[in-house]
């Protein structure tokens, strides 16, 4: 049995319900490997999940993703072995010095990408990858609204846009974060915090109707972006940053012109292991050569995973966040 340094969500709540505290591991069962941890990502749906908005059974290690060194290998796992460098979302229980992982779960990590940056692309990347091929298939001439777009999937999203020939209309809170999406290729930018009406502005901006709206900021930006639309466009609301959406009104997709409206998640998008080796193999790929640029943000050790949660839900952050296992 070895030891392991997690963190623990207590209790549905705020931040203060975070524990970090050392744990027994279990050896690998069927299927399994065993991994050390030398990056765990900091997301969102950790924040849902420690908040109850997607109740989860407490007390449970929270994070999703992340990436590590194979230290053991479980029966019937054939195709890891010690010393393999891998990584994985999807699978909870990832903020921790040490995992056992389904060996299903886990992708190569290519040679050249650091553990930390491939923590670090795993969830957002991967997210940013089924929006824009799968959810709508961003191509040459499609025009996109990007929100929050220095943030972690915000700042993926403008570089794969734009290099499928998109252009992108991208909002931020702050003069600064716009700087970051225009340096990665957005040809539009609007302060969102400083425009009295965000739906004419973005129209302003791409000289017409979007096709597609990128919404993960939610509760503040859905009306904008549906109105940001051109006819028959596409509502992609993937996330709810600044609260979650209302009950709506289904005509609105008529009036506004027979516009098509999807509240996709990962999950759906990496179920086979066809697709998520597919998705994985393309983004760090694109890690690996350098075509896709990873802005790790913000990288605190465990024990402060409250502070890297009030940098992220304060919205004083830009790129990626990680937990590493010390300082
Ligand atoms: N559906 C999926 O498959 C999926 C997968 C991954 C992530 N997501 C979603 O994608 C969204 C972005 O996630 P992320 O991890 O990349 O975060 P992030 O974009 O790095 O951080 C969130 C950003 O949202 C903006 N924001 C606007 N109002 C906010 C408020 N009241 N509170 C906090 N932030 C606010 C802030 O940027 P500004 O200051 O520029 O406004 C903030 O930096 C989240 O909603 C997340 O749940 C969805």
């Amino acid at each position: 049995m070895n030891r392991a340094t997690s963190v623990f969500v207590s209790e549905p709540g705020d931040r203060s319900v975070l524990q970090v505290r050392d744990h027994e591991v279990p050896a690998p069962s069927d299927g399994e490997v065993q991994v050390e941890v030398a990056a765990a990502g900091v997301n969102f749906i950790d924040v849902y999940k420690r908040q109850g908005v997607y109740p989860v059974p407490t007390p449970f290690v929270l994070g999703e993703e992340g990436a590590g060194t194979v230290t053991a290998v479980g029966p019937g796992v054939t195709d890891l072995a010690v010393g393999d460098r891998v990584a994985w979302c999807q699978s909870s229980g990832s903020q921790s010095t040490l995992v056992n992982k389904p060996a299903l779960l886990l992708v190569p990590v290519p040679d050249g990408v650091d553990l930390e940056v491939a923590a670090a692309t795993m969830l957002q990347g991967l997210t940013a990858h089924y929006l824009v091929t799968s959810t709508y298939a961003v191509g040459p001439g499609t025009v996109a609204l990007v929100h929050a777009a220095a943030g972690g999937v915000g700042q993926l999203l403008v570089q794969m846009v734009t290099a499928r020939g998109g252009t992108v209309v991208a909002t931020a809170g702050s003069d600064e974060k716009l700087a970051i999406a225009e340096a990665l290729g957005a040809q539009h930018l609007i302060n969102y915090s400083t425009v009295d009406d965000l739906a004419a502005a973005v129209r302003t901006a791409a000289g017409r109707g979007v096709d597609v709206a990128y919404d993960g900021v939610g509760k503040s930006t859905f009306d904008a972006s549906l109105a940001s639309l051109r006819p028959r466009g596409t509502m992609v609301l993937f996330g709810g940053a600044s609260g979650q959406v209302p009950p709506f009104d289904i005509q609105r997709l008529n009036s506004g012109g027979s516009l098509f409206l999807t509240r996709p998640t990962l999950a759906h998008y990496v179920a086979e292991r066809d697709e998520y080796e597919w998705r994985a193999g393309e983004v760090l790929g694109a890690v690996a050569d350098g075509s896709l640029k990873i802005d790790v943000g913000g990288r605190y050790p465990m024990t402060e995973a409250a502070a890297a949660y009030e940098a992220l839900e304060g919205r004083r952050t830009t790129g990626k966040l990680i937990l590493v296992p010390t300082a």
